[in-house]
C-alpha cells in the first residue's frame, strides 16, 4: 500500500454516507414529494449523473460560480470532457431535445430526483455531493404555471410540516430587457470596484449580475443600493409577472417581491422563485428550494422555442428542517418471533415467511440467543407483538402471544395465530 492508500478510510470531503433512521427521514420526504408531483400531473425522468461537459457550460453559463468554480469534470477514457451534473435541468432540455419531445407532445412535466455535484465550501446545509428533487415544465408560457408550481412547492412543504416560510419572487426580465438593466447596474457598480470582493470585480466585466447574488457581507451592503431589475422590466415581462402574482393571490400563497434575488444560474428568464426556512439552524444555506422561468434555453440549445419553468429542492436542507426525531419515520416492526429449540425455530422462520406474504412486517431471531435475548431484540426493533414458540407450544400447536403495548401475554392454538396477529397490529 502506498501512504496514501494507507490513510484512514473515510468519504470524500463534502459528501456524506445516509445511514438509517435518518434514511427513514429522507425516505418519507421522498415518498411526500412524488406523491405531490404526481397529483400535478407530473411524470418522473432519470437522466444519466453525467453529461459532456459543453452541456452545463452552455446552460448555465460560463461565467456563473457552478461553471467557473464548483464543476467536477474530468476526461473519460475516449478522452471526451464529462461532468458530474451539478444541477437537473440542463440534462433536462437534453433528453427533451433527444427525444423530439417538443414534437411529439405539446406539454412535457418532468420530475426527478438524484444526487448533484458541486466543488463548493463544505458545511452544514452544503454538500459537494447533495441530493436535488426537481420538476420542469415545457411548453407552457402563461404565469399560472409558474405560480402553480410556487404553490406546489410551498404546498409540499407545508405538509411535511415546516413551518415560517419564506417565499421570494422576482422577475430578471427578458433577453431583450437584461442589456438596459445590465448597462445600468454596471453604472452603479462602477465607483465601488475597488470595493468589491475580487470575484466581483471580475463580475463587473463578466456578468454583473452575478454581484447581486454574492455572499460577502461588504458586497451585499453595496448591492443594497443598486437599481432595481423590477424598473427596467418591459411590458411583456411586466405583465407576466403581474399574472403570476394574480394567481398566487388566487391560490392564497403568500410572498414577499425582492427584486435582489437573481439566482446563481444564467438560464433564467422572467420569473424566479426561492423558498427559504426563516426557522431551523441552516443558517446561511436557508433556501430549501428555488427555480423560475427559463423560456431561451430549449432554443438556445438546438430546439424549438420552448417555454419553459421549474425549481428543485435540496433534500439534505429540506431533512434537516423538517421536525420530528428520525428513528418516528422508521415503520420498525410489526410481529417478532422468538423460539426455542430447532423445531420451534424452522417454525417461526415459516411463520415469518407467511406473514411478510400477507404484508405483515414480520421478523425472527435468527441467531442462536436465549429468550431473553430474543426478547430485548423485539422490543429494540419495535414490535407491536412478539410470538414465543417453545418445545412445549410446538407439541401442543401452540403459541404464546405477548401484547407490547399492553404487557399481556397468554396462550393461542396455532390455527389463530393469523387472526390474532391481525385483530392486535391492524
Ligand atoms: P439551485 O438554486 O442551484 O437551482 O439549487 C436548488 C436547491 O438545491 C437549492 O435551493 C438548495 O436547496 C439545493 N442545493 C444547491 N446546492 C447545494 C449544495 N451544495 N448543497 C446542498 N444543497 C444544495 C437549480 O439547481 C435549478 N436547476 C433549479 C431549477 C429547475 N430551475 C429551473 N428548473
Amino acid at each position: 500500500m502506498s501512504g496514501r492508500d494507507s490513510e484512514k478510510l473515510q468519504a470524500v470531503k463534502g459528501m456524506q454516507d445516509l445511514l438509517p433512521p435518518d434514511s427513514a427521514k429522507w425516505g418519507y420526504v421522498e415518498k411526500r414529494a412524488r406523491a405531490t408531483f404526481e397529483s400535478y400531473g407530473y411524470r418522473e425522468v432519470r437522466t444519466p449523473i453525467v453529461e459532456y461537459t459543453p452541456l452545463f457550460v452552455r446552460s448555465i453559463g460560463e461565467t456563473t460560480d457552478v461553471v467557473e468554480k464548483e464543476m467536477y469534470t474530468f476526461t473519460d477514457r475516449d478522452e471526451r470532457s464529462i461532468t458530474l451534473r451539478p444541477e437537473g435541468t440542463a440534462s433536462a432540455v437534453r433528453a427533451l431535445l433527444e427525444h423530439s419531445l417538443p414534437a411529439k407532445e405539446p406539454v412535457t412535466r418532468w420530475y426527478y430526483s438524484g444526487p448533484m455535484f458541486r466543488h463548493e465550501r463544505a458545511q452544514r446545509g452544503r454538500y459537494r455531493q447533495f441530493y436535488q428533487m426537481g420538476v420542469e415544465t415545457f411548453g407552457i408560457a402563461e404565469p399560472t404555471i409558474d405560480a402553480e408550481q410556487i404553490a406546489m412547492l410551498v404546498g409540499l412543504f407545508g405538509d411535511l410540516g415546516i413551518t415560517g416560510l419564506d417565499t421570494r419572487i422576482n422577475s430578471v426580465g427578458g433577453p431583450e430587457d437584461r442589456p438596459k438593466y445590465r448597462a445600468a447596474l454596471a453604472a452603479y457598480l462602477e465607483p465601488f470596484r475597488s470595493q468589491l470582493c475580487a470575484d466581483c470585480q471580475r463580475r463587473l466585466d463578466t456578468n454583473p449580475l452575478r454581484v447581486l447574488d454574492c455572499k460577502h457581507e461588504n458586497d451585499q451592503k453595496i448591492v443594497k443600493g443598486a437599481p432595481s431589475i423590477l424598473d427596467h422590466l418591459g411590458e411583456a415581462a411586466k405583465a407576466h409577472f403581474a399574472g403570476v402574482q394574480a394567481a398566487l393571490d388566487a391560490l392564497g400563497v403568500a410572498y414577499t417581491i425582492d427584486p435582489k434575488m437573481v439566482r446563481g444560474l444564467d438560464y433564467y428568464t422572467g420569473t424566479t422563485f426561492e423558498v427559504r426556512a426563516s426557522g431551523g439552524d441552516l443558517g446561511a444555506q436557508n433556501t430549501l428550494g428555488g427555480g423560475g422561468r427559463y423560456d431561451r434555453l430549449v432554443q438556445e440549445m438546438g430546439g424549438p422555442a420552448t417555454p419553459a419553468t421549474g425549481f428543485a429542492f435540496g433534500l439534505e436542507r429540506v431533512v434537516l428542517t423538517l421536525p420530528g426525531e428520525a428513528d418516528t419515520f422508521e415503520p420498525g416492526a410489526e410481529v417478532f418471533f422468538a423460539s426455542h429449540g430447532d423445531a420451534a425455530k424452522l417454525y417461526c422462520l415459516k411463520q415469518v415467511q407467511n406473514l411478510r406474504a400477507r404484508g405483515f412486517r414480520a421478523d425472527l431471531e435468527h441467531r442462536n440467543v436465549g429468550m431473553k435475548a430474543q426478547l430485548k431484540r423485539a422490543d429494540r426493533v419495535g414490535a407491536r407483538v412478539v410470538v414465543i414458540v417453545g418445545e412445549q407450544e410446538m407439541a401442543a400447536n401452540q403459541a404464546v402471544l405477548r401484547d407490547m403495548k399492553a404487557s399481556e401475554q397468554r396462550t393461542i392454538e396455532a390455527a389463530d395465530l393469523v387472526a390474532e396477529i391481525k385483530r392486535l397490529v391492524r
